[in-house]
């Protein structure tokens, strides 16, 4: 889809489709004011046949109003205007895109840009519209044979604003838009089945994200992780017939001297549990179990493609987790990279395992933050549902800047505990300490896990294991997190 921005009157200029916002009940926003005065109280008299009141959810629309330029005209109710805040607003839009989808305008031109919603500013609206734009017309069907729904229409979207923010429109569609693509990116490396997104295929495509945006990459191997010591995550490794990767990406937009941001993203490309064997009911799902992964490449396409001055790291721990015959065994031991030994007392715990010394690799960085992100545990899903990604931090002013990221992008999480007392949780009398820590609090043990490689740099952990997919009709990657990893990003980058 082609976008631009434009400072436009309503029903002036030729369009498909132009979108206009009404208040509950049947309260014209201003941009409809306007396309009613040219439609010569053609909108009022529509609205007055009571069809359509405003409320949240409802469009009505209105063929051939005369005396405007546009072919249709897309009524969207915006329900009270009090209450029109930043979600009202991503739900108006969605509900407006869904609407033109359904109408096969090729082109259209959307005025609910122009209103205010709760505290947001002009650049938000234009980039949140983009962005779900892009989410509107995603599809994941590479893996059939013939496409099952035919591709939207539209082809071209106008996003409106005043004439005095023409600047700042310009870069919000720009970013919009580069979100939106790495947020597609994540989304198919998520949906690619585990027989094809293998440990080799991230890696591959991780060569490509390079090439096409200069960065700088070093794919590990197996010998190589050997000769680091990854004892741990090659211990999930040993019972897949795949080669194992750690993927380095590094992406320099900022001053040469800037420390980088770590991200760090769990790709088990398929989780069976290992020795340690899940359920067979939904183990499908277990293909997402590289999301983290995918959100880090997801969030270095997007900025790379905003060309953000900021310095950023991706690291990848790459690998299957599988029960071959020489796979890890319960009660098995072997050292990190850190040099603590590890009992491992159940192989479905490998999260943990493989991240950990890849937070011992990002030491090599100095970074100033390392964000690890992970499908990291079914706990995580008991606790917050599907709603917000479980926070963890061993620094506040860090996790407030996460979390504040999170609300600014609409993709949330929230802070959860991680005091010493869980800690104890993961005594081992055989290792220094064991990989699980019991039922209680299991996402929290998961953190304490990992805090432990943690030590020497400001850390944020994101389990995202209820936010980066949908189950049931839905199926699907969500692209998640990667709105929020690429929001604190943005932020970093204006701030230093
Ligand atoms: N990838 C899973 C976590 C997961 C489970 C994500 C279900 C989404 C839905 C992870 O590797 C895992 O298996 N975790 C175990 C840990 C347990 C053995 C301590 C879990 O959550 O059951
Ligand atoms: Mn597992
Ligand atoms: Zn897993």
């Amino acid at each position: 889809m082609e976008f631009s921005t434009k400072s436009i009157a309503p029903g002036l200029s030729k369009t498909a489709c132009a979108v206009v916002g009404v208040y509950e009940s049947r309260k014209l926003s201003a941009p409809a004011i306007a396309l009613d005065r040219v439609a010569r109280g053609a909108l009022t008299k529509a609205l007055k046949s009571g069809d359509m009141e405003g409320r949240a959810g409802a469009t009505m629309l209105l063929h051939g109003v005369a005396n405007t330029a546009c072919e249709r005209v897309l009524l969207v109710g915006l329900g009270a205007e009090k209450s029109f805040n930043e979600k009202a607003y991503r739900n108006a839009v969605a509900v407006a895109l869904r609407a033109i989808h359904a109408t096969g305008a090729v082109d259209a031109e959307l005025h609910l840009t122009s209103l205010a919603a709760g505290a947001s500013d002009i650049g938000w609206r234009i980039a949140q519209a983009a962005t779900l734009a892009i989410e509107s017309t995603y599809r994941f069907e590479q893996m059939k044979s013939k496409s099952d729904k035919p591709a939207a229409a539209l082809k071209r979207l106008v996003l409106a604003h005043a004439a005095a923010d023409a600047r700042r429109a310009a870069k919000a569609l720009a970013q919009g838009v580069a979100l939106g693509h790495g947020m597609s990116f994540a989304k198919d490396l998520g949906n690619l089945p585990g027989n094809v997104c293998t440990p080799t295929y991230l890696a591959n495509q991780a060569q490509a994200l390079a090439r096409r945006y200069k960065l700088k990459i070093k794919v590990l191997n197996r010998p190589e992780m050997q000769k680091l010591g990854m004892g741990t995550l090659l211990s999930v490794a040993r019972g897949s017939a795949e080669p194992p990767k750690l993927i380095v990406l590094e992406y320099h937009g900022g001053p040469k001297n800037q420390k980088p941001v770590a991200l760090v993203g769990k790709g088990v490309t398929f989780d069976t549990g290992g020795t340690s064997l899940k359920p067979a009911g939904e183990m499908d799902e277990m293909k997402f179990d590289m999301s983290g992964a995918g959100s880090v490449l997801g969030t270095l396409r997007a900025v790379a493609e905003m060309k953000l001055p900021i310095n950023v790291v991706g690291i990848i721990p790459a690998t299957e987790n599988m029960p071959g015959s020489r796979a890890t065994k319960p009660g098995d031991i072997v050292k990190s990279m850190s040099g603590q030994t590890v009992e491992i007392l159940n192989t479905d715990a490998e999260g943990r395992l493989i991240l950990c010394d890849a937070l011992t690799y990002a030491e090599r960085y100095q970074p100033s933050a390392v964000i690890d992100i992970a499908t990291l545990t079914g706990a995580c899903v008991i606790a917050l549902g599907h709603v917000v990604s479980g926070l963890f931090a061993n620094d506040d002013a860090l996790a407030k800047e996460v979390l504040a990221a999170g609300e600014a992008a609409q993709d949330r999480a929230w802070h959860l505990p991680l005091h010493d007392e869980y800690q104890e949780q993961l005594k081992s009398n055989f290792a220094d300490f064991a990989n699980i820590g019991g039922r209680p609090a299991g996402a929290v043990t998961a953190a304490c896990y990992l805090s432990r490689f943690a030590k020497k740099f400001k850390w944020v952990h994101l389990d995202i294991a209820g936010t980066a997919w949908k189950s049931g009709r839905e199926k699907g990657s969500t692209g998640r997190p990667v709105p929020l990893l690429t929001q604190f990003l943005v932020n970093r980058a204006a701030t230093k």
